[in-house]
């Protein structure tokens, strides 16, 4: 149960980083929307290690298979099965990890939970696990582009110190933010973004960042009040990716320094609808949509797998001396873009599945 997301649009995600294969079965998709392997495999390339100098060297294609759930290039409405094999594994790199817990990582609290853990590789704490979460929100996004034209498109807008100016929700699309390999739309934080991460790794060091995300085209009505509130879900699907610390939405925690007067979105008339002249709000209130660009920004920590020496304590509290070997990204946040398109795309299809039974 804890490793499915969603009501009616569920994904369940499988696999550990060094066993033979990971994925996720997609339960509740429409029947006769067309889907095939080409529909997945770009958010796939995107989020697959080796893509750049600036990621982890573990080289993978990351080419998924449809096992089940279409026929003739239909969805059928039954469970679809996607795979994709784990093939450059490498678990001796993670030998001297047996003894010692990663600082800020997740192997001290797996192995506190379950009395055992899958030692290569950080088992489900792998960013492997997130290949089913882009697959699946994958066929999520077919399912609303097709049925109600919705547009999602992250991009990172922050690396360390460096803020990219404003971006316009509006205009972004993939091939913009696909322009540089970091991911930043604006061409010159772009290249101080790449300058940023080169650095942190020539230092065996590691630097965090912050993606953007706009939902465009979602209609006025969805989100469940109270516990399915739209942004609740949302904060919910972003802080389950690993390495994420905050989730803001519209005008997010700089809205706590501002008065009503000007926080507030006044109503105005726009293409056949009542539309907001500003959007503070980020396209939701009351925890449901109000037809305006859904806007939320995710932060993302340093990963915590560094080269450099560090001083910690092994399992049973002896003081050592750790400095991790083996491929890790020095930032996780240009590989993360489709992974928050992605769990974004299911939180926005299983909201529109429960709102369609409404009418
Ligand atoms: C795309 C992506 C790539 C990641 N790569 C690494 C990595 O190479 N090394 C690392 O230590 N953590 C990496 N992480 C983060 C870990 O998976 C995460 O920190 C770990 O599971 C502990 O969870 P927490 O940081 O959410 O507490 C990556 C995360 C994402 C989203």
């Amino acid at each position: 149960m804890f490793s499915s997301f969603g009501t009616i649009f569920k994904a369940t995600t499988f696999g550990e980083s060094h066993c033979p294969g990971t994925g996720v079965v997609v339960d509740g998709c429409p029947p006769r929307l067309p889907l095939a392997p080409a529909d997945i495999q770009p958010q796939l390339d995107r989020r697959r290690p080796g893509q750049s100098r600036l990621t982890t060297e573990r080289s993978e294609a990351d080419t998924v298979t449809i096992l089940s759930g279409t026929e003739n290039g239909l969805t059928l409405g039954t469970p679809i099965a996607l795979l994709v094999a784990n093939k450059d594994q490498r678990p001796a790199d993670y030998a001297s990890m047996q003894q010692v817990p990663r600082p800020s990582h997740a192997d001290y609290t797996y192995q506190m939970k379950y009395g055992i853990r899958a030692a290569s590789g950080g088992g489900r704490s792998s960013a492997r696990e997130t290949i089913g979460r882009v697959a699946a929100g994958a066929v999520a996004e077919k399912l609303l582009r097709e049925r109600l034209g919705v547009q999602i498109v992250a991009w990172v807008q922050a690396v360390g110190e460096i803020d990219a100016p404003q971006i316009d929700v509006l205009s972004v699309d993939r091939a913009g933010v696909d322009q540089s390999d970091v991911r930043c739309p604006h061409a010159e934080s772009a290249d101080r973004i790449t300058a940023e991460i080169a650095k942190a790794k020539a230092a065996r060091d590691s630097v965090g960042g912050v993606i953007a995300c706009v939902c465009r085209n979602v209609p006025a009505g969805l989100g469940e009040p109270v516990f399915g509130k739209t942004e609740a879900l949302l904060a919910q699907a972003m802080l389950s990716i690993p390495a994420t610390k905050g989730f803001e939405i519209g005008s997010g925690f700089s809205g706590a320094r501002m008065l009503g007067s000007r926080h507030n979105d006044p109503f105005v008339p726009k293409e056949g609808r009542l539309g907001t002249l500003t959007n503070r709000s980020g396209g939701v209130q009351g925890g449901i949509t109000n037809g305006e660009p859904i806007v939320f920004r995710v932060a993302f920590k340093p990963p915590a797998t560094i080269g450099q020496t560090q001083e910690t304590a092994d399992f049973e509290g002896q003081p050592v001396t750790f400095a991790a070997v083996g491929r890790h990204d020095p930032c996780v946040v240009p590989r993360a873009v489709p992974i928050v398109e992605g769990m974004a795309a299911l939180v926005l299809a299983d909201l529109a599945l429960i709102q369609s039974m409404r009418r």
